[in-house]
């Protein structure tokens, strides 16, 4: 370890660190990588795409961004930038704020038509006078890169080849890549979405593991979760997930993304013991803000392994787009599916 040195002679341990910094080191959880193994994924993408370019093919997305939700700009301009990275043909499609149910079915249904396109991405929430589930069913299947159509959902659900939700394909990436055993575990996911929490929920059970769903009805919440060697928080609530809820040793992938704006909030989460740091305080400081994870930071103290937010599942979500576009251009011309994920 980094400061570590071993006396020669009697083999006692030594450490150049202070005995606080010490303490903390041997107390902290493993921090699960995410940015390290999306960087991988996208390496493995681009490979992909440039032995396709050879064969003549290039791996296609549209991606549909209707208004001006900021959040939502920002998403779909990172898939664009890593996009343009891997090798794969991009383009954006912007209808206003005003759209029609309509209007963008139309848009679907060209889309759909289109040879060089590979995979279609609705960008989520659409305005509220936008059918939603209809323009979803629309896509067709084998373009469809969120694996949000009741198809793919049915294909998951059955373990036949499909195309996943990109998020929770990139949970099972964390897990696996980091060497975390999945069989056999027990796995508690807070929270039951369609995006997330359900269709993660069904890759554990594909994956072996004995699974547990819970909700806002949930009696005992804290208890279920401590029941977890892996407990997967997606429930959209920042650091709800505290110490208690935690069993010791357990690994904790965290997918929630909150901005924190209120100095009493930031206090709360970060006061204290390792949760402390200087680095995200003065980020709260200069910028008023800062992004957090559904799990409390104390959670460091008692869980085997985390995902930290930022830098842990956020970025495999896009380079998970990125594996579900080649597999879907590949499963459209009936080749062989990449072999790099094991979802
Ligand atoms: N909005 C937030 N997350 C997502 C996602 O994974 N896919 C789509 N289409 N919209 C989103």
């Amino acid at each position: 370890m980094v400061g570590d040195v071993l006396d020669g002679l009697g083999g006692v341990r030594f450490s150049s660190r202070s005995p606080k910094a010490e303490a903390r080191s041997r107390m902290a959880a493993r921090i699960l990588d995410g940015s390290r193994i999306a960087s991988d994924i996208r390496n493995e993408v681009a490979a992909e795409v440039k032995a396709m370019a050879s064969g003549g093919v290039r791996p296609g997305l549209a991606v549909v961004l209707v208004g001006h939700n900021p959040a939502s700009e920002i998403y779909v301009r990172g898939k664009a930038k890593v996009c343009e990275e891997v090798g794969i043909y991009s383009e954006q499609h912007t209808p206003a704020e005003t759209a029609t149910t309509a209007e963008l079915l139309a848009l679907v249904h060209d889309l759909n038509g289109r040879d060089e396109i590979d995979g279609i991405l609705v960008q989520l929430p659409l305005p509220q006078q936008v059918d939603s589930k209809q323009v979803l069913m629309a896509v067709d299947p084998a373009k469809d890169v969120d694996g949000f159509h009741p198809v793919n959902v049915g294909f998951l659900s059955t373990q036949r080849a499909g195309l996943v939700p990109c998020t929770p394909a990139g949970v099972i990436e964390i897990l696996t890549r980091s060497n975390i055993p999945i069989a056999g575990q027990e796995a508690v996911v807070v929270g039951r979405s369609d995006i997330v929490g359900k269709p993660v929920a069904m890759l554990l059970i594909n994956a072996n593991a004995t699974v547990t769903v819970c909700h806002s009805k949930t009696h005992d919440l804290p208890g279920v979760c401590r029941r977890a060697d892996i407990l997967v928080a997606a429930i959209g609530r920042a650091g709800m997930i505290t110490r208690d809820f935690v069993k010791p040793g357990a690994t904790v992938i965290d997918v929630g993304m909150n901005k924190v704006t209120d100095t009493a909030e930031f206090q709360r989460l970060f006061a204290g013991g390792l949760a402390r740091n200087a680095k995200r305080e003065e980020t709260f400081r200069t910028r008023g803000s800062t992004l957090v994870g559904d799990v409390h930071p104390e959670v460091t103290e008692i869980a085997g392994a985390l995902t930290p937010v930022p830098g842990g599942v956020g970025p495999l979500t896009i380079a998970m787009l990125m594996y579900n576009t080649v597999k879907a251009a590949r499963m459209r011309r009936g080749s062989r599916i990449p072999e790099m994920s094991r979802v």
